[in-house]
């Protein structure tokens, strides 16, 4: 299986369960589990709104998924209404396509699919080394806290990436996301 065969495209709602098992199987045993509800929740979440949720898929098989959620912006106790901005999370290849390049071109794609709806700034809290290929920098150093404070040692984590012109410069504040993603055991990296 090469890449060239895999296509990213919108989820679909008949798409869920097959999305949550490619979760399942990504994050393997331990984690899997907590992933799978965490995002069920998400789906769910009025809060998360506008979400979108792209799947790569090859052979008519779904071998990766990542979903974005709304996020808002606050500054002086006040939200920034004048940005729009979205969090990455989760995202997961399946198990065997791991290391080719699909996750890759999932995040790539659905990234230039943000940008054409008008989304401004994209946060993360993953590993640096992987998402700052995708153009993502430390955001706390850019005037972006995190919901939760992220322990200094692995700060570089909670990342942002600018999709308008200036974005980073134009902003800053507290990210507050959807309800289901607020709960302080998804903050400790
Ligand atoms: C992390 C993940 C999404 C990457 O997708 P992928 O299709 O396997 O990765 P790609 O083939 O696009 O890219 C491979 C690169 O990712 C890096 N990578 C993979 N897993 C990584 C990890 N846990 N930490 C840091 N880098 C990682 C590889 O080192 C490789 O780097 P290189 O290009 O410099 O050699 C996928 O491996 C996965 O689903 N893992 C389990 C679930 C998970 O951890 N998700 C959270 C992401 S924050």
């Amino acid at each position: 299986m090469n890449t060239s065969a895999t296509e990213v495209r919108p989820a679909r709602s008949d798409d869920r369960d097959r999305i949550l098992a490619v979760h399942l199987d990504a994050f393997g045993d331990a984690e899997g589990p907590v992933i799978v509800s965490l995002l069920e929740e998400m789906l769910d979440d009025s809060t998360a709104e506008p979400v979108h949720s792209f799947v790569a898929e090859s052979a008519n098989e779904i071998v990766a998924h990542v979903l974005f959620t709304s996020v808002t912006i606050h500054a002086n106790s006040q939200t920034d209404d004048r940005v729009s901005a979205q969090i990455l999370a989760p995202l997961a290849v399946t198990g065997e396509r791991q290391g080719r390049g699909i996750g890759t071109q999932l995040v790539e794609a659905a990234l230039q699919r943000l940008a054409e709806t008008g989304v401004q700034l994209v946060f993360v809290l993953g590993y640096p080394k992987y998402y700052t290929r995708f153009g993502f920098l430390p955001a706390g150093v850019r005037g972006f806290q995190a919901p939760y404070p992220i322990s200094e040692p692995n700060a570089d984590a909670w990342m942002v990436l600018e999709l308008a012109a200036n974005a980073v410069e134009s902003f800053e504040g507290t990210v507050q996301c959807c309800e289901a993603l607020s709960d302080q055991k998804y903050w400790v990296e």
